[in-house]
Order: C-alpha cells, then structure tokens, then sequence
C-alpha cells in the first residue's frame, strides 16, 4: 500500500450498478479491491441481523411493511434484486453473519448503526447482536460502526470501549466543539457530508487523531469534481456507489494503493 493511498468505501457494496446491500454487490466491489464495505442493519422478528438500508420493505425487495415485521425465514424467502433489473432477479437480503463470514478475511467492514435520529427505534435491539456477532469471530479489527447518532456510538463503546466508531456529521456548525467531544468520548472518525468538510476542518479533525471519510459520487455525473474536491479535502477515504470509478480517478492521480 502506498502512503498517499486513498482508503475505498463501497457504500452498501458496489451500489451504483447492483442491488444496494446484497451479496453481489458486496462481492462486486471486493472483487475491485475496495478498502471498506459499507453496510446498514436492521433486525427481524425473530432477532436475526440483516443487511438493508431502509427499515421497510418496500423500496428493495419485493416485500412490503416494516423489517422488524418479519421473521428470518420471511425476510429470506424475499427478492432484494429484482426492483433493481430482471438480471438481478433472485439476490437476497443477507444477514450480518453471512457478510461476516464470507469477506472478513479480504475487507474492513463499515456498519452503519441507524438510530432514534434516523427514525428507527429498535437501534438498540439490533446493535447488540451485531456487536456479539463481530465479538464471537474476533473481528474488532475489521469492523468500525458509524452513526448520525452519538448514543449509537456510545452503546458500542459501552460493549467494547476499543471498538472503532464515526461519527456522521451532516449538519454545519461547531464542528471543533464536536470533534473535540468525539475525541473525548472516544470516538475515532469524524466522517463529515461534503457541504460540511473544509480543509482546515479536516487538519483539525486529523490533528485529534480522527480518521476522515467523505462521500463522492452517489452519483455518476459530477463524480470526477467530487473525487477532486475530496482529495483537495485532505480526506484519509472516500464512500461511494461507484468504487470502480473512483479506483480509476485515484489511481490516475497516483492515490491508488496499486
Ligand atoms: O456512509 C454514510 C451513509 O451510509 C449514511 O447514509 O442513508 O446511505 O445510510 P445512508
Ligand atoms: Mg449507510
């Protein structure tokens, strides 16, 4: 790896070309090489952690109602391909377990702990399964937590207070104050939304220790400008959908590990 190496996030797996948060689209963008899978979790009726972003059905598979609705077998028996092309007909959600088990050995692991902020209140409930599942395979190493909520964090800290957590800043204003607190509280990342970073945000962030992840290209039309204003940024990594495209933007600039 090489020092200037730019860290790859694939956000909810290689998502800008395969069904956001499954199998293929995690396995797609492993296959690229990428730094970081980024995944989100929800649970079922029945306890079981499973990988979807939203706490409804209805946008990614073709199931409807809330996640929490259904058990495991229910979930599983669900298309999670199909409302993104026929081709993909057939792809399932994944439990946290089965990600775990099939790419611990090749990729971090970012899992997103949605929260009371992002309107979902059984956060608790599902972190804690989670949290024994990365315990159990001694996978601390592998794993970090971001959330738009501090209390999320503080939960995982609570379980193991060397875990690795960030803290998703999507709202300008204190930023120094709050990475300060972060720091005190522990935390390790301040993962800032581009409208937020500045330069001497992110020295400062870097000054605390604080590793700094920034998003580019949700989309494929500005991806380049954003590629560009994030290594301006000063930024230790950037999440995407497209991870294919940022690979070949930083290794043209030499930002690539290989
Ligand atoms: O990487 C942060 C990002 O995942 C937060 O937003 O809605 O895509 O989970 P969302
Ligand atoms: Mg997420």
């Amino acid at each position: 790896m090489t020092a200037n190496h730019v860290l790859v996030q694939a956000h909810r797996g290689y998502s800008g070309v395969y069904p956001e948060n499954t199998m293929r689209s995690f396995a797609e963008a492993v296959a690229l090489g990428v730094d970081i899978l980024e995944l989100d979790i929800h649970i079922s009726s029945d306890g079981v952690v499973v990988v979807i972003h939203d706490d409804n059905l209805d946008r990614t598979t073709n199931g409807s109602g809330p996640v929490i609705g259904k058990t495991a077998a229910e979930l599983k028996a669900l298309d999670a391909g199909v409302w993104r092309g026929p081709e993909f007909a057939g792809e399932r959600l994944p439990t946290l377990d089965e990600v775990l088990n099939r790419f611990s050995n090749q990729v971090q692991f970012n899992i997103e702990i949605k929260s009371v902020t992002s309107g979902y209140p059984y956060w608790y409930e599902t972190l804690q399964p989670a949290l024994a599942s990365i315990d159990q395979r001694n996978l601390w190493s592998r794993c970090m937590f971001i959330s738009f909520d501090v209390q999320a964090l503080l939960a995982v800290l609570e379980y193991n207070q060397d875990a690795f957590t960030a803290f998703l800043d999507w709202r300008s204003g204190q930023e120094r104050s709050k990475q300060k607190l972060l720091q005190k509280a522990g935390i390790k990342g301040w993962h800032p939304h581009p409208s937020v970073a500045r330069r001497e945000l992110v020295e400062d962030a870097h000054d605390l220790g604080l590793l700094v992840l920034c998003g580019a290209g949700k989309r494929l039309d500005n991806l380049e400008q954003e590629v560009e204003t994030c290594l301006e940024l000063g930024v230790d990594g950037i999440s995407t959908n497209y991870p294919e495209h940022v690979i070949t933007l930083l290794r043209e600039r030499g930002r690539w590990k290989c």
